[in-house]
């Protein structure tokens, strides 16, 4: 079906066709060119990083750190229920068992409250997602993970250049990991990176990114043959989409002021109507900068959701929801995932609603996805009750 108003459009920053063409003209079309040095250096200065290297994605720079911190079969990695797959089947894919933690019902973050009884001495990483960009509370995740010596790393797909009591999201896991596929908020198509805050794994992260050898050093002069010398597989992506990617990071500024813009038009037009209906809207923490990634709302019941997806399907508007709740999945069920174990991802991921949002998403558009939203009634809270 096509829709008038669509849920995401990828929004070009200006210079991206120009740089594409200068990254093939100068003739180093593969990996690690002159965009490839151009996004490094960017981001390494903006978020004041040991190293951050380009990734193919987000999911493979989760599957580099998995690698990185040696993951064996049997250990275990804490990760939140709602969450993409990615997260946690980058560590599976090494053997390790998740253990799935709920989240918080304000932030949809995972509940920091609950992971000091999820660790076991099999406990390797604590993997949070700032979802929608909205910083988790990492002062209590790093206390924990520090108490039990237990690694974190960050899966800020939706977060980058938002913060946590004035710190970057992304900086404060020995590892990162970015995602620039074309729904984030800075897009190259398909794309990630690999943010590495702790100096010791950074040169291991450059070999484990070049097929397992030490091309790197070899670039740099640092030693006169390259060889293999560890495991590692293909994570470098073209230069071509580091050109891509470098035009968006230049204007990420004026990309977060657009989507800032969109997501307070929605904030503002939606609170009476969701007052009104028992409908809750997106919280972020006063100490908490987010990246306006996406806009949703929480129904009060499934049938509400549906139904609110039916009427603006009907308009002509996309909306869409996500994450299923892992443990429930077939293979969350497979790591032992049982109905309960997550009440409030459980009920969340039945009611959650992401509406429209793109850099170009006009002011008319916009007010016609809003309007469409408050001629909807949903059912008397009595009638479904609260699930959370
Ligand atoms: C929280 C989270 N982590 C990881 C990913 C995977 O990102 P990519 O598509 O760049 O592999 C996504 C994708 O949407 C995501 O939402």
């Amino acid at each position: 079906m096509n829709y008038r108003i669509p849920f995401n459009k990828p929004g070009l920053a200006g210079d991206e066709l120009r740089y594409i063409a200068d990254a093939i003209t100068r003739g180093h079309s593969a990996g690690d060119g002159a965009y490839t040095a151009k996004c490094h250096a960017f981001l390494q200065e903006r978020l004041q990083a040991a190293r951050v290297l380009l990734t193919t994605s987000c999911t493979h720079a989760l599957e580099m750190a998995a690698l990185l911190l040696n993951i064996q079969p049997g250990d275990e990695v804490i990760v939140p229920a709602f969450t993409f797959v990615s997260t946690v089947n980058a560590f599976v894919l090494r053997g390790a068992r998740p253990v799935f933690c709920d989240i918080r019902p304000d932030t949809l973050n995972l509940d920091e409250r609950q992971l000091e009884q999820a660790i076991t001495p099999r406990t390797q990483a604590i993997v949070p997602v700032h979802y929608a960009g909205v910083g988790c509370e990492m002062d209590a995740i790093l206390g924990i993970a520090g108490r039990h010596g237990i690694r974190v790393v960050e899966d800020n797909a939706h977060g980058l250049f938002a913060r946590y009591k004035g710190r970057y999201l992304g900086t404060f896991g020995c590892l990162a990991t970015q995602s620039f596929h074309e729904t984030k908020n800075i897009i190259c198509g398909e794309g990630g990176a690999l943010v590495v805050n702790d100096a010791a794994y950074a040169e291991r992260a450059e070999i484990v990114r070049e097929k397992g050898t030490n091309r790197a050093r070899f670039y740099r002069g640092q030693v006169d043959k390259y060889t293999w010398v560890d495991i590692g597989s293909s994570y470098l992506p073209s230069d071509i989409l580091a050109a891509f990617l470098f035009a968006q990071l230049e204007r990420y500024e004026l990309i977060d002021a657009i989507r800032e813009r969109i997501w307070r038009r929605y904030d503002e037009g939606l609170r009476e109507w969701a007052g009104e209906n028992g409908v809750e809207r997106p919280r972020v923490p006063e100490y908490c900068r987010q990246s306006h990634h996406m806009y949703y709302i929480l129904l009060p019941s499934l049938e509400d959701r549906q139904a609110l997806i039916g009427l603006l399907r009907e308009r002509g508007i996309l909306s869409v929801f996500h994450y299923l709740p892992l443990h429930l999945s077939d293979m969350g069920r497979r790591f032992g995932g049982k109905t309960g174990q997550c009440p409030v991802t459980e009920s969340v991921s039945g009611r959650l609603l992401r509406l429209p949002f793109y850099n170009n998403l006009t002011e008319s558009e916009q007010g016609e996805v809003i309007s469409a939203i408050c001629s909807f009634t949903t059912r008397p809270v009595e009638s479904v009750g609260r699930a959370v």
